[in-house]
C-alpha cells in the first residue's frame, strides 16, 4: 500500500481528485468504481470543478458505485442513486447509461444481485475509489466476511446504521439491508484509491496499518493487492 499523507479534507480532495483526473486523461473511457458516504464529497466536487472548467470530460467514462441500500426507493433522497447525481452525476457531462448501481427497487433482489455481479464480471475497473468504515469494512462488506465473496445482500452492522445515522431523521429510518460489491470484485480493480479522513477514523487506520490480513477486519484484505493508494489526513494519522 503506497500511503500519502496530506494536512486535511481539502488537500485529501484536491490529492484524490488529482489522481482521478490523471488516469482520465490518459485514458479517456476509463470505468471508474465510486463510493458514497462523506468522504469522497470533496473529491467529487474537486472534478465537478474540473469538469466544467473543461479540464476533462466525462463523456465515454462508465461508474459502478459499490454499493446501495435495499428497501429504500430509487428516489429517496439518501438513497445512493440520490446520493451521487446529487454530489455528481448531475453536475458533469457523464451520460446516464454509463452509470451504474445494484437497482434493489426491481422486486427481486437476489435477481438484482446477479445481474450487478454479471455486470461486474464483464468489465474491468480502472480504478475503484473506497471509504472506510470505522469497522474496517469497505462497500458494506461488514467484519467476518470472506475475502472471496462477490455481489451480495448484506445485513448491516448496528454500528454501521448509527454510523449512517446522520443521513436519515432517525435510526429507525436507516435501511437494514444493502446490496454491495464483494470483496472479490473490489479487489478485481486494477487499481484502489481509499480515502481516510478525521478524528473518527484513526483508531481504524492504526487497525490498518499494524494489523495483518483478516476477514476480521475487511480493508485489511487490500495489503494482498498490488496498486493501492491511501491518502489519509492528519487527524485520521493522529494514532500512527
Ligand atoms: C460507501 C461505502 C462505505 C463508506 C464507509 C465510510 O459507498 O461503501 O464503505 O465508504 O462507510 O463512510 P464515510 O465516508 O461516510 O465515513
Amino acid at each position: 500500500m503506497k500511503i500519502i499523507k496530506v494536512k486535511n479534507y481539502e488537500e485529501l480532495s484536491q490529492k484524490a481528485a488529482q489522481l482521478v483526473a490523471k488516469l482520465m486523461h490518459k485514458k479517456p473511457d476509463a470505468t471508474l468504481g465510486l463510493a458514497t458516504g462523506s468522504t469522497p464529497i470533496g473529491l467529487y466536487k474537486q472534478l465537478i470543478a474540473m469538469n466544467q472548467e473543461g479540464l476533462i470530460s466525462f463523456q465515454q467514462i462508465k461508474t459502478y458505485n459499490l454499493d446501495e441500500y435495499c428497501d429504500l426507493p430509487q428516489s429517496h433522497p439518501q438513497s445512493y442513486y440520490s446520493f451521487m447525481h446529487e454530489h455528481l452525476f448531475d453536475h458533469i457531462d457523464i451520460l446516464e447509461e454509463n452509470v451504474h448501481l445494484p437497482e434493489c427497487e426491481c422486486g427481486d433482489l437476489q435477481a438484482a444481485v446477479d445481474k450487478y455481479n454479471q455486470m461486474l464480471k464483464k468489465t474491468t475497473i480502472d480504478l475503484q475509489v473506497l471509504g472506510i468504515g470505522r469497522n474496517g469494512h469497505i462497500g458494506f462488506n461488514e467484519p467476518h466476511t470472506p475475502f472471496d465473496q462477490e455481489t451480495f445482500i448484506v445485513r448491516l452492522e448496528e454500528k454501521t446504521r448509527i454510523d449512517n445515522q446522520r443521513f436519515f431523521n432517525s435510526l429507525d429510518e436507516v435501511p437494514k439491508r444493502a446490496i454491495t460489491m464483494g470483496i472479490k470484485n473490489i479487489m478485481a480493480a486494477k487499481r484502489i484509491l481509499l480515502l481516510i479522513s478525521g478524528k473518527s477514523k484513526a483508531e481504524t487506520v492504526k487497525k490498518l496499518i499494524t494489523s495483518e490480513p483478516s476477514p476480521d477486519f475487511p480493508a485489511s484484505v487490500l495489503k494482498y493487492h498490488k496498486k493501492v493508494t491511501v491518502i489519509i489526513d492528519e487527524e485520521a494519522a493522529s494514532l500512527l
